[in-house]
């Protein structure tokens, strides 16, 4: 197949910062998505609908003229939120979805959650009105191996969570283990999971093996090959239940190439084109439309996007930005380690 056209993809879990940053990277996102599920861990974070509001301004105000695109709203999850609060974000359209971080688990989330019993009284709201969760599955106990984070948390915090409010509409943010794909698809339809594009095509060797890069490091960590092979499977098997989130995530270079380097990848640039190229791989271009365009809106109860993108294989290598000039520094563009044929297009 040399062209492929697929209704306009979302994004269900990406950082657009804010600032300098913000208006160089939501362009890349704006031009290929038609909504994005943006991540609320600024500093300081977006936890009540007024900070919501005010960074949604921020957003529409980087967006440039002539590109439709819209921030679906998150508010960051802390053991002070208040339940009046987030029903009523929800209600008014403002918020599409609480974020649960572990505090400690990653970039910004000092202020996330210690204990999950003080926030069952918030969540117990949401899952009263419908109001789904997006979960940032790792444990931060420093006894528990890196590599180990997201299946512990499975079976310690998200399982307990579940069974104790099974009505509440989970998603399990950049799932990374077969453990955690192997979850999911136990689950019911109130459970989702979004997968990255990096998860899909690179393993942890790519930031360890024959020198340390900074570029690949991010959170969860990429794991063994096994893992990205059974996120393959689930990427391109069609379920329903599971669905895209880039986790684009910039860090300006010097934040990165440093000897205590943030996590983040930042593949808004060339997401797409990355995917088409993985599901041709895996012979499954035809489930890349459920992926990236119809299991996000199916689960978040909003209709797909009217709008189409157009993906062409070219005969030679398609250039991307290698780096992108934000004003505060420079941010590198995800690096696929593979030339990418794939071009994409608005018809
Ligand atoms: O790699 C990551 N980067 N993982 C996260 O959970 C946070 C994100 C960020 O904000 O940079
Ligand atoms: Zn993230």
């Amino acid at each position: 197949m040399k062209k492929l056209t697929i209704r306009r993809p979302d994004d269900w879990h990406l950082h657009l910062r804010d600032g300098a940053v913000l208006k160089a990277v939501l362009p890349y996102t704006a031009a290929h998505f038609g909504r994005a599920i943006v991540m609320p861990n600024l500093v300081p974070p977006v936890v009540t609908c007024a900070d919501a509001e005010a960074y949604r301004r921020r957003i529409m105000a980087a967006l440039p003229e002539g590109l439709d695109f819209t921030p679906l709203m998150t508010l960051y999850l802390t053991e002070e939120t208040d339940a009046a609060d987030v029903e009523a974000g929800f209600r008014d359209g403002l918020v599409t979805a609480v974020k649960l971080y572990p505090a400690g688990a990653t970039t910004n989330s000092q202020s996330g959650v210690r204990d999950i019993a003080r926030v069952y009284p918030v969540l117990e709201r949401m899952a009263e009105i419908g109001m789904p969760l997006c979960v940032h599955g790792e444990v931060t106990d420093p006894r528990i191996d890196i590599f180990d984070r997201e299946a512990v948390f499975i079976e310690t915090v998200l399982d307990p969570l579940r069974r104790r409010i099974p009505g509440l509409r989970v998603v399990m943010e950049h799932v990374t283990t077969r453990e955690g794909v192997d979850y999911v698809r136990a689950q019911d339809g109130t459970m989702g999971a979004t997968i990255t594009t990096h998860h899909l095509m690179i393993n942890r060797n790519a930031i360890l093996a024959g020198g340390i890069r900074p570029h690949y490091y991010c959170l969860p960590v990429a794991k063994r090959e096994e893992h990205r092979l059974a996120l393959r499977r689930a990427a391109t098997s069609g379920d329903a239940r599971f669905f895209l989130g880039t986790d684009s995530a910039p860090h300006v270079d010097p934040l990165k190439e440093c000897a205590c380097g943030c996590a983040g990848i930042f593949s808004a640039p060339n997401t797409l084109s990355c995917l088409a190229h993985v599901f041709e791989e895996e012979g499954a271009l035809d489930r890349l439309e459920a992926f990236t365009s119809l299991n996000g809106p199916g689960f978040y109860r909003l209709p797909p996007n009217e709008q189409h993108v157009t993906l062409e294989r070219r005969d030679a290598p398609v250039a991307f930005p290698a780096k992108v000039e934000t004003g505060e520094g420079t941010v590198t563009v995800f690096d696929p380690m593979t030339p990418i044929f794939w071009s994409v297009s608005m018809p």
